[in-house]
């Protein structure tokens, strides 16, 4: 089953479900992704958002940055709408829509960005169109720019189910879900899902082959932050 993000009924459900019973721990991640931008973040800086979908993430930005410049993209004119309306009082947060796809080429007024987010979205593309994005970002970022990756991603159920079951039931504590959904349950769920999921070695080897110098900053279960500098003497690759 694949999430239809050009429905405007799973826009909204999407947007409205408690994205906690299936990432516990997402807050905790937006909170690190946007105190590593604020770090380093100038009144000049445009952030670019990679798969901005309904503008969450940069409600979270917003919350810690008021004035964080930022523009978003995404191909799924139902989640810009939604984008739209939650950021219609803040003029310097833009969304245009834009595929992954169409990236080579794409005139982004104010490239190049110090930052490049993307957040939940690289599982829904194909391994090439993970890498090609890469290829993009290369492009699209300052010299001293950051792409900041948070993602789904592999894990060895076969082998650390009983290890897999401890972290999530941990983790479910940690933020105290009225009704938290059962390890059993969650990796069958992702498990029957056909999207692109990825191993975190596979994103960090597609970076470094881009030009990046490339880390894995914090990981919880299957959920990973991902940060990536150019690679000091490399140029962006143009395919
Ligand atoms: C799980 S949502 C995450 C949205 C947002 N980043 C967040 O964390 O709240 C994934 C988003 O990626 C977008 N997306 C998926 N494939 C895409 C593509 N090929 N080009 C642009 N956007 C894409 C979807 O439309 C959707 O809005």
């Amino acid at each position: 089953m694949r999430d239809a993000w050009e429905d405007e009924e799973f826009a909204l459900r999407w947007d409205s479900a408690d994205s906690l019973r299936t990432n516990p721990d997402r807050l905790n991640q937006l909170e690190l992704l946007v105190a590593l931008v604020q770090q380093r973040y100038r009144d000049e800086d445009c952030i670019l958002d990679l798969g901005a979908g309904s503008g969450l993430v940069e409600e979270v930005l917003l919350q810690r940055m008021p004035g964080a410049r930022v523009l978003g993209i995404d191909h799924s004119p139902a989640m810009l709408a939604l984008a739209r309306r939650r950021h219609a009082g803040s003029p310097q947060v833009q969304f245009r829509e834009l595929a992954f796809a169409a990236l080579p080429g794409a005139e982004l007024d104010a490239a190049p960005f110090r930052f490049i987010l993307c957040v939940q979205a690289l599982h829904e593309v194909e391994h090439t169109a993970k890498q090609q994005v890469f290829a993009e970002a290369r492009r699209l970022i300052s010299e001293d720019g950051r792409l900041l990756v948070l993602d789904r991603f592999t894990y060895d159920h076969e082998n650390f189910k009983a290890e897999y079951r401890a972290v999530w039931q941990r983790m479910n504590r940690a933020v105290e879900l009225a009704e938290p959904i059962d390890y059993d349950e969650y990796h069958a769920r992702y498990s029957n899902k056909s999207d692109h999921v990825a191993g975190v070695d596979d994103y960090l080897k597609w970076m470094r082959e881009e030009g990046f110098t490339a880390e894995c900053l914090y990981r919880q279960f299957n959920r990973a932050l991902l940060c990536a500098r150019p690679a000091t003497g490399t140029v962006p690759l143009h395919r």
